[in-house]
Formats: structure tokens, C-alpha cells, sequence
């Protein structure tokens, strides 16, 4: 029996407790220990990463990946794509998508787990096919939800649409930490009978679940699971690798890790972390366990976004009331799964209807996901609802993207020649403000190094 492990610190966890703001240096030591250690892959990109590098580290994200490949050539290097939204929140025309998993790869991406937060196939389709004609591995993901048209059959459903994609492997996201042991086992064995691929396990330790999740996803066949190296996991990041490294091997599993570089890699990151508690960047509010996400039935920052909302408002003795109403606007949406940016636009409506009356006023956001612009809702969507948003005008019945004109030349021209790459090009079209004043910055460094070796020369 076997089980791999893909190890988060660089990625999830990092994103997860520290708002993703461990630059390049903080890690580089220790790259080639977390290289030989025996990991299924390292996720080291995506996500977070790429905004977070330019906009408060002032590092060229594909740099990064190009000196991680360097410094660990023997692990797989995993990143996580929201689809047909790339990084961020807004879809974007398929030349983009194309050319951005193509590079991914390029510059040292072995495996990509791309996903939708609606689970419409359809948004992932694009960046699989670009991602595997690339030659590399693909993670097709399901987004993991509690609701009542969430069941065992939809996410089969979704797992099989994602097979005929030609996937590698599947992926169950689980990005609240609610899926439950009992949940995990039946799920992964379902998916594993029904659908017949690999299947790798993604939780969060946030309610306290995930280990349990994890060892019962295991015994059902699960093939991968995201763990974090023990300093940086627990709270809002996920369990312990060593801890499910040292149980799974009790139970006669060869994880593949090599416990004397777990050591290692755990004392390497002590004393950032310590570093990180007292500048507050690690806040300990992150690293408690907090269940109210199982009682409500709704992720953790979800709640505490509420909260804010309302204590902003100086209505929070109204609480009770958007809770209860939130179910509801969700149903009205055909239940879209809560993660970002649906909780948000979730959370806000159902404050919205409890302080202002129902759908008295409407968000953009949530006029443009009843147009149909953010892909197929899992179940219906209330039509009289729609109606008196909309009006006349008729949703969307095809992919988003398919009305959106291709962007990298246009992108390409406007950027000119701060752009000196492909990849710069690819950074200005995700993040164009952040790119820019990076790409200026950059500029300026050069000149001054241009400069410096001249006067050394006439020297
Ligand atoms: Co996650």
C-alpha cells in the first residue's frame, strides 16, 4: 500500500497562515532538502503566488519558478489554477489561458491542479487540454461543498466529465475544511469505483477534521494528500506532514518520505515562523480551531467576513438573521459552491436582504453570475429572481470566454518594451497594475547596475 504526500509550506500553507508573503529567500536554503525528501510534488505556485510576488515582494514570479526547478530538479513542481480565470477572479479569452499554461510549463510546472469554483467543466477545459499537449500532469479538480444538491452522484458527474478531458488524476478540494471522515471515505471510494483514476485529497485542518479526513480518504483508496511540514501546518493551512507521515506507516502504507529531511526541513522553518508570530504576520487567530464553520455550514472566512460586514454596519445583532438568510440566496443561485468569489458575492447579498429588504438592491458581481458569466450554477437558478434582475435580456448559454476577443497581442502592444518576455507579457495581462510598476522598478535597477559596471570598467 502506498500513499504520496504533496507538501503545501510553499504554496497553501504559506498563502493560508501568512497571506502569502514568504519570499523567495526565506526558502532557498532548504530547497534541496524538500527535494530529496521523498515528496510526491512540491505545490509552489499559482494560487496566491504570482500576485503576491509582484505586488509585495518585488519578485518576478516566473523567476521563482525557474530557480525553485533549478534548486529541486528530482520533485515534481504542482500549481494550482482557477481555469479559465487563470489566477484571479474574471475569466479571460482562451489565447490567454493557452499561452500562460504553456509557459507554466515551460519554465518548470510538472503538474497543474486546475479548477472551477462552480465545477463547470466547461472553464477548465481550455487550460487542461493547453496543459496536457504541454506534457504535463493534470489534477482535475471538484470543488467540495455541503449542500443538498451536492451529493455522491454530482461530484461522479464531475469526475467523469473531467476524465473525458484526458486528466491524469483527480483532485477533491475541500477548501473550508468541512468534508468529514465519513464524507472522505464514501466520496473517495466512489470516485475511485466509479470514475477509476487516481485521486489526490486536498483539505484544510481549520475545523479539526483533517486528519481524520485524511487517514479515513486514505483507507478508501486515495492515492495523494496535502500536508504542510509541521510548523507551518495546523488552523487555517493543512495537517502535519510528519504527524501523517508517522501514523500511515503504523499502518503499513510506504509514503515514500524520508523522516530525517522532515526533520530537517521543520528545523529550517522554526525560526522564520518564529519571525513571522512576532511581526504579526502570523496572527494566532489562523492556527485555533474554529468549528463554527461545521455548525453553520459555511467556511470559516466566509463567517468571519460577515462579522466584519455587520460590525461595520453596527448592525452585528443581526447576525442571526443573514446566517439563516444565506442558505437561502444560495438556493436562489442554484447553490454555487462557497468558495471566492461566490461566498463573498453570497455573504453580501444575504446581509443586503436582511438590511435593505430581498433583493432590493442587486451587486454587479451577482448580476453578471445570473447573465450566466461565471459559468453553468450547479442546480436552478430561481427564475422569477433572475427576471426582475435581468429584465428581457437573455442569459448566456454558452462559455463565457467564448465572447471574449483574444488579448495577448493587444496586451503585448500596450505594455511595449517594459515587457522583455513572453512571461512578462503574461504577468501584465493577469495583474497589468502590479506588472507595470514591477516592470518599472526592474527598469530602474537595471539602468543603475548599467552604470555601475561602466564606471568600473573606465576604471
Ligand atoms: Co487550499
Amino acid at each position: 500500500m502506498q500513499i504520496k504526500f504533496t507538501e503545501t509550506v510553499l504554496r497553501d500553507a504559506n498563502q493560508s497562515l501568512i497571506a502569502t508573503r514568504m519570499p523567495f529567500s526565506a526558502f532557498e536554503p532548504i530547497l534541496s532538502t524538500l527535494d530529496r525528501a521523498g515528496y510526491y510534488s512540491l505545490e509552489c505556485w499559482g494560487g496566491a503566488t504570482f500576485d503576491s510576488c509582484l505586488r509585495y515582494l518585488n519578485e518576478d514570479p516566473w523567476e521563482r519558478l525557474r530557480r525553485i526547478r533549478a534548486a529541486a530538479p528530482h520533485t515534481k513542481l504542482q500549481m494550482l489554477l482557477r481555469g479559465q480565470n487563470l489566477l484571479g477572479y474574471k475569466h479571460y479569452p482562451d489565447d490567454a489561458v493557452r499561452l500562460f499554461v504553456k509557459k507554466s510549463v515551460e519554465n518548470g510546472i510538472d503538474v497543474l491542479r486546475i479548477f472551477d469554483a462552480l465545477n463547470d467543466v466547461r472553464n477548465v477545459e481550455v487550460a487542461v487540454k493547453a496543459a496536457l499537449e504541454a506534457g504535463a500532469e493534470v489534477q482535475g479538480t471538484i470543488c467540495f461543498t455541503l449542500s443538498p444538491i451536492h451529493d455522491l452522484k454530482s461530484y461522479i458527474e464531475t469526475g467523469k466529465a473531467l476524465k473525458k478531458l484526458g486528466v491524469q488524476m483527480l483532485c477533491v478540494k475541500d477548501m473550508a475544511g468541512i468534508m468529514s471522515p465519513k464524507t472522505a471515505f464514501e466520496l473517495v471510494s466512489a470516485l475511485k469505483k466509479e470514475v477509476g483514476l487516481p485521486v489526490a485529497v486536498h483539505t484544510h485542518a481549520t475545523t479539526g477534521l483533517a486528519f481524520m479526513t485524511y487517514l479515513r480518504a486514505v483507507e478508501a483508496g486515495a492515492d495523494v494528500i496535502d500536508t504542510a511540514i509541521s510548523c507551518f501546518s495546523g488552523g487555517t493551512a493543512q495537517p502535519a506532514t510528519e504527524t501523517l507521515d508517522y501514523v500511515l506507516r503504523e499502518y503499513g502504507y510506504e509514503t515514500g518520505l524520508d523522516p530525517k529531511a522532515l526533520h530537517e526541513i521543520n528545523g529550517f522553518f522554526k525560526p522564520y515562523r518564529a519571525e513571522c508570530l512576532q511581526s504579526g504576520l502570523l496572527n494566532p487567530v489562523v492556527l485555533a480551531t474554529d468549528t463554527d464553520a461545521l455548525n453553520y455550514q459555511i467556511p470559516g472566512g466566509m463567517l468571519s467576513n460577515l462579522v466584519a460586514q455587520l460590525t461595520a454596519q453596527k448592525k452585528l445583532n443581526r447576525l442571526d438573521e443573514v446566517l439563516s438568510e444565506v442558505p437561502n440566496v444560495r438556493k436562489d443561485l442554484g447553490y454555487p459552491p462557497l468558495v471566492t468569489p461566490m461566498s463573498q458575492m453570497v455573504g453580501v447579498q444575504a446581509t443586503s436582504n436582511v438590511l435593505y429588504g430581498k433583493y432590493k438592491t442587486v451587486s454587479k458581481e451577482i448580476k453578471a453570475y445570473l447573465r450566466g458569466e461565471y459559468g453553468r450554477a450547479p442546480g436552478q437558478i430561481n427564475e422569477d429572481l433572475r427576471r426582475q434582475v435581468l429584465g428581457d435580456e437573455k442569459p448566456l448559454t454558452c462559455r463565457f470566454a467564448d465572447t471574449l476577443p483574444p488579448i495577448v497581442e493587444k496586451a503585448r502592444a500596450e505594455i511595449g518594451e517594459l515587457a522583455g518576455c513572453d512571461e512578462d507579457v503574461l504577468s501584465y495581462i493577469a495583474f497589468p497594475t502590479q506588472a507595470e510598476s514591477f516592470f518599472l522598478k526592474r527598469e530602474e535597477k537595471r539602468k543603475k547596475v548599467f552604470t555601475y559596471t561602466i564606471e568600473r570598467t573606465d576604471a
